[in-house]
C-alpha cells in the first residue's frame, strides 16, 4: 500500500460519506435476505430501486401513497424520528404494526434490516 492509498483510507477522512448496511427480508420469499451497503442518508426506497429490487412507490417517494411501507426488524434507532405526515401516511398502509415506516422517508444513519411486505397486493410500479 502506498503512503498516499494508505492517506485516502483513513478512517479520519472526514470527506469519506459513512456507509451502512441495509438488510432487505422479503415476505413472499422468506429464505432470501439481501444485503446493501448504502451512503448514509440513503432512504430505503432509494436503495431498493438502485439495486433493481422491487419495492412499490406508486406515488414516486413522496410521502403520499404509502405503497413503500416496509415493516423494521432491526435498527429503528438508525432512521430519523418519524415526521407527522409519515404517521398519517403509514396509517393508511396495508399491514400496519408498530415498527412499520416507509421506505422512501426513512433513511440511513446505521445499519438497518427490513422486512418489505408483500408486493403483490399493489397495483401500479
Ligand atoms: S412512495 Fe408513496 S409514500 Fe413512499
Amino acid at each position: 500500500m502506498t503512503a498516499q492509498a494508505s492517506a485516502i483510507n483513513t478512517p479520519t477522512d472526514s470527506t469519506q460519506t459513512r456507509r451502512h448496511k441495509l438488510t432487505l427480508l422479503f415476505h413472499n420469499q422468506p429464505d432470501k435476505s439481501v444485503v446493501l451497503e448504502v451512503d448514509e442518508g440513503t432512504s430505503i426506497l432509494h436503495a431498493c430501486m438502485e439495486n433493481a429490487i422491487h419495492l412499490q412507490h406508486n406515488c414516486g417517494g413522496v410521502c403520499a401513497c404509502s405503497t413503500c411501507h416496509v415493516i423494521v426488524k432491526k435498527g429503528m434507532e438508525n432512521l430519523p424520528e418519524m415526521t407527522d405526515e409519515e404517521e398519517e401516511q403509514l396509517d393508511e398502509a396495508v399491514g400496519l404494526t408498530l415498527s412499520s415506516r416507509l421506505g422512501c422517508q426513512s433513511k440511513l444513519y446505521g445499519d438497518v434490516t427490513v422486512l418489505i411486505p408483500d408486493q403483490s397486493i399493489y397495483l401500479g410500479h
